[in-house]
């Protein structure tokens, strides 16, 4: 699908359909008369009538001559948010597909956030709202409904178009970057193995010319990445340790932030193994590393000015004969020892030495992803992700990236009190806490032992990585969940 810009105003010979999004409170604004005149009137008769009063979540739609004209509420400007214009550009957009529209207008109209934003929002919308995971479906009957073009029309802001330019690049880059996240984060676990994941990651470093390595079974025994080769001791597929690498820094001068990711490409819990209702959810257990690879691209695609580091851990967490089991005592890359009283705490396991490993780069920031606690899910839900965080300027900086990115944080403690929850009578620390108490705390803190002393922000996306109902304009399956934040958080932090 290809997204132009025009400065003229809306044309409905030259798309089959277009989208205009309007505030609650501003319905009697010049932008919705005019898009009244071009209704033939609807638009008033439908407020008139009550059947369309521009609040969150409403549309109606309009016929124009064969043509098609939704129009989106989006609530009352002075506190509308991002969210509120993907969501409503994303569902206008799927539902004009189904009416197979292939072009599609976009007008901008009066931006509350800056035209820049409101273009990022309407084009992330749009994109991530286009997105479908549909490869094994056999049946070819019905065929696949495609829009070919997208006319974002910016008459009345000509002198702006700079700022839409902008916008819509952002909102592109970072729609694709979340998609293409999703992409490997929607592959089944009989396909998506540690191998295929990095396989995945060498041809993404190929296409973006950057670093990659990886470290196989073999490696990382040289390497005493120990905890990491615990959790795979069960499965027949080979761990993998994979490390993308992207240097903007201009003139050597700029930050280094390392991006860690949990890359479980199915958790079945291993010896410590889970019930069997929707254990099959748990291939979605890679989605950090798989968030990973979305946001190296969209640092490489934005030209940050930093050197970020992409690390995934990924293995399979099986139970058999060899499988590291509860009592066993790991000493892991860092030199410190974990007591294992729960296999299904192997997210944990594996992060604690790729936390090793990125820390020996040296980063000024780290920042890790994981689907790490059942805890956080009973917390948050699918709404908002877990923040754990050792620094607290940092923390503010990262929810400060979550409100604008619309991917929201929210701040969970994982100060020194919690430390005691993984005390172990025999060994440094051990995986889990207690049970029922403070679950994703616990985790955090395991993780806190191996991301000091850095500055360290630990994002805990059980609840939010992949969704079971439609939500808005992400559909179901794996939502991206970290992409956008993170690279918010890179954006704001690198550039000045
Ligand atoms: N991958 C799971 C966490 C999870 C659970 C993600 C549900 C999404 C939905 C993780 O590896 C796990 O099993 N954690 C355990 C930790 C416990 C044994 C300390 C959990 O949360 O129950
Ligand atoms: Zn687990
Ligand atoms: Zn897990």
């Amino acid at each position: 699908m290809q997204i132009i810009i025009e400065e003229k105003s809306a044309n409905l010979n030259e798309v089959d359909s277009i989208i205009v999004g309007v505030y609650s409170d501003k319905l009697d604004s010049p932008f919705v008369k005019n898009f009244d005149k071009l209704s033939n009137g609807q638009l008033k008769g439908a407020i008139g009538n009550k059947e369309f009063d521009g609040k969150e979540s409403t549309a109606v739609m309009f016929r124009i001559d064969g043509n098609k004209m939704i129009v989106v509420g989006l609530g009352d400007s002075k506190v509308s948010k991002g969210e509120v214009i993907k969501n409503a550009f994303g569902n206008a957009f799927s539902s004009l597909k189904e009416y197979s529209c292939k072009t599609i207008g976009v007008p901008v109209f009066e931006s509350v956030g800056g035209l820049d934003f409101l273009s990022r929002c309407i084009v992330e919308g749009v994109v991530i709202g286009d997105y479908s995971f549909n490869k094994y479906k056999t049946d070819n009957t019905d065929p696949k409904k495609q829009v070919d073009k997208v006319i974002v029309y910016c008459q009345e802001h000509n002198n702006s178009k700079m700022l839409i330019e902008n916008g819509v690049k952002l909102g592109q880059i970072l729609a694709d970057s979340t998609n293409l996240t999703r992409t490997i984060a929607n592959e089944p676990a009989n396909v998506a193995t540690p191998v295929f994941v990095a396989n995945k990651a060498k041809e993404l470093a190929n296409q973006l010319k950057i670093k990659y390595e990886v470290f196989g079974r073999k490696e990382l025994e040289k390497m005493d990445a120990n905890a990491l080769l615990a959790v795979s001791a069960g499965s027949v597929n080979e761990p993998q340790l994979i490390h993308l690498e992207y240097d903007g820094r201009k003139n050597g001068k700029g930050k280094t932030i390392a991006v860690v990711g949990k890359g479980i490409t199915f958790d079945s819990g291993g010896i410590s193994i889970k019930p069997a209702l929707k254990m099959e959810e748990m291939k979605f257990d890679k989605s950090g590393a798989c968030a990973v690879l979305g946001i190296m691209n969209a640092c490489v695609k934005l030209s940050v000015n930093a050197r970020i580091i992409g690390i995934g851990a990924l293995s399979e967490n099986l139970p058999s004969g060899s499988a590291y089991k509860p009592s066993d005592i790991i000493k892991t890359m860092s030199g410190k020892t974990v007591e294992v009283q729960n296999t299904d705490a192997e997210g944990r396991m594996v992060l604690s030495d790729a936390l090793t490993y990125a820390n020996k780069f040296k980063p000024d920031y780290i920042i890790d992803l994981a689907t790490l606690t059942g805890a956080c899910v009973v917390a948050l839900g699918d709404l908002t992700s877990g923040l754990f965080c050792n620094d607290e300027e940092f923390e503010k900086k990262m929810i400060i990236a979550g409100q604008t990115s619309g991917e929201k944080l929210w701040s969970l403690p994982v100060s020194a009190e919690y430390d005691e929850k993984i005390k172990s009578d025999i060994a440094d620390i051990k995986n889990v806490g207690e049970s029922y108490n403070a679950g994703a705390s616990a985790g955090a803190s395991f993780l806190k032992v191996f991301a000091a002393p850095t500055k360290w922000a630990h994002l805990d996306i059980a609840g939010t990585a992949w969704t079971v109902r439609p939500k808005g304009y992400l559909g179901l399956g794996s939502t991206g969940m970290g992409v956008r934040v993170v690279t918010q958080f890179i954006m704001n932090e690198t550039s000045s």
